[in-house]
């Protein structure tokens, strides 16, 4: 059975003309806002440069989970970490020193996540459970967002699940979550759910971050 349920919204896909006002519409009903940030490099694909995002960290009605899709990141991640960002993942494939990093965002005051694409395997990083906050398992390619949802990680998932086990770190999916898919991603054990395209699409977005936290809640309770 699951504990605690948290659903983050991805603004990748909000308005960016009207930031403030999107995030406006899910702060009341969400947990954290899930910050794509995006180097051009590591994905192919540009969002905020530093500066941008701490103009949005600092406003954020919201504790923001910054999800960093960039190359080299052991320096950077630290600084998302000081600027605010309640939690900072960095991408196992692209961290030269991966549980100094861990390390080194607690430190600054965030919790530590550590993210895998679809073709890398969990195992490889068991051993630094002792330094991670949260895993994300990408259930798409990173980079865009409104791709399909995919249940091939599903195995994945349930694998993080069992090297969990009882110790309070969440395990969040990115990527093709809705209404259709969340039942998969929480059968296997996910229990923090990034939504992009699925809430800011929706014609409420509030709405649908209240029906899928509903159903999410209800299912755990099963
Ligand atoms: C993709 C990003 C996601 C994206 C999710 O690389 O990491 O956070 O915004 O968007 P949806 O929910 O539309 O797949
Ligand atoms: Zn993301």
């Amino acid at each position: 059975m699951l504990g605690e349920v948290r659903i983050t919204p991805s603004i990748l896909n909000a308005d960016k003309s009207h930031l403030q006002s999107e995030i406006a519409k899910i702060a009341q009903v969400s947990d954290l806002l899930h910050l794509d940030i995006m180097d051009n490099h590591f994905v192919p694909n540009l969002t905020w440069d530093f500066g941008a995002a701490s103009t949005i960290i600092k406003s954020s009605p919201l504790p923001v989970d910054s999800h960093l899709m960039v190359a080299d990141v052991d320096e950077i991640a630290v600084q998302y970490a000081e600027i605010g960002c309640a939690s900072v993942t960095i991408h196992a494939e692209a961290t030269a020193d991966i549980p100094q990093t861990l390390k080194n965002i607690r430190k600054a005051g965030a919790r530590s996540s550590l993210g895998i694409k679809p073709n890398t395997d969990i195992s490889d990083y068991e051993s630094l459970i002792d330094d991670v906050d949260m895993f994300l398992i990408m259930t798409v390619e990173p980079g865009f967002g409104g791709q399909s949802f995919m249940e091939s990680m599903m195995d994945k998932v349930r694998r993080t699940r069992e090297i969990i086990g009882n110790r309070p770190i969440w395990l969040q999916v990115d990527g093709g979550i809705s209404m259709k898919t969340i039942e998969m991603a929480l059968d296997a054990g996910a229990d923090t759910f990034v939504v992009g395209s699925a809430v800011f699409n929706a014609p409420d977005p509030a709405a649908m971050v209240v029906s899928l936290r509903e159903f999410a809640t209800a299912h755990g309770s099963k």
